[in-house]
């Protein structure tokens, strides 16, 4: 499957997330699409490592996000936990921007 399309540039502010849900080659994935504090578009997979919760519920730091509930911080572009208790990355997708579009491959992780 190629890029399909996440949301509008308008749906996600600076330092911001946004939920989606996407369909991938094994089924429906859950995607956060984020944009770091720079205004770099992200998109990691939306649920935590270490347990069932929505990472685009959390707080965008830099280039990482929060998990809201224990507080691991995962970098947006490799996915991997800096702190713990999450010790597994998550997925991280590629992102393309176009015109206004937002554009996510679920099926090629980077
Ligand atoms: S559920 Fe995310 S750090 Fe525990």
């Amino acid at each position: 499957m190629t890029a399909q399309l996440a949301c509008m540039t308008d749906d996600v502010p600076v330092a911001g997330t946004l939920r989606v849900e996407l369909e991938g080659e094994a089924g429906p994935v859950e995607v956060a699409v984020v944009r770091d504090e720079a205004g770099e578009w992200h998109a990691i997979s939306d649920v935590c490592s270490h347990g069932a919760v929505s990472l685009s519920e959390g707080e965008v730091e830099d280039c990482t996000v929060e998990c809201w509930l224990h507080g691991s911080r995962f970098d947006l572009r490799s996915g991997k936990p800096l702190s713990p208790p999450a010790i597994r990355p998550v997925p991280v997708y590629p992102v393309t921007v176009d015109g206004e579009r937002v554009l996510v491959d679920v099926d090629a992780p980077l």
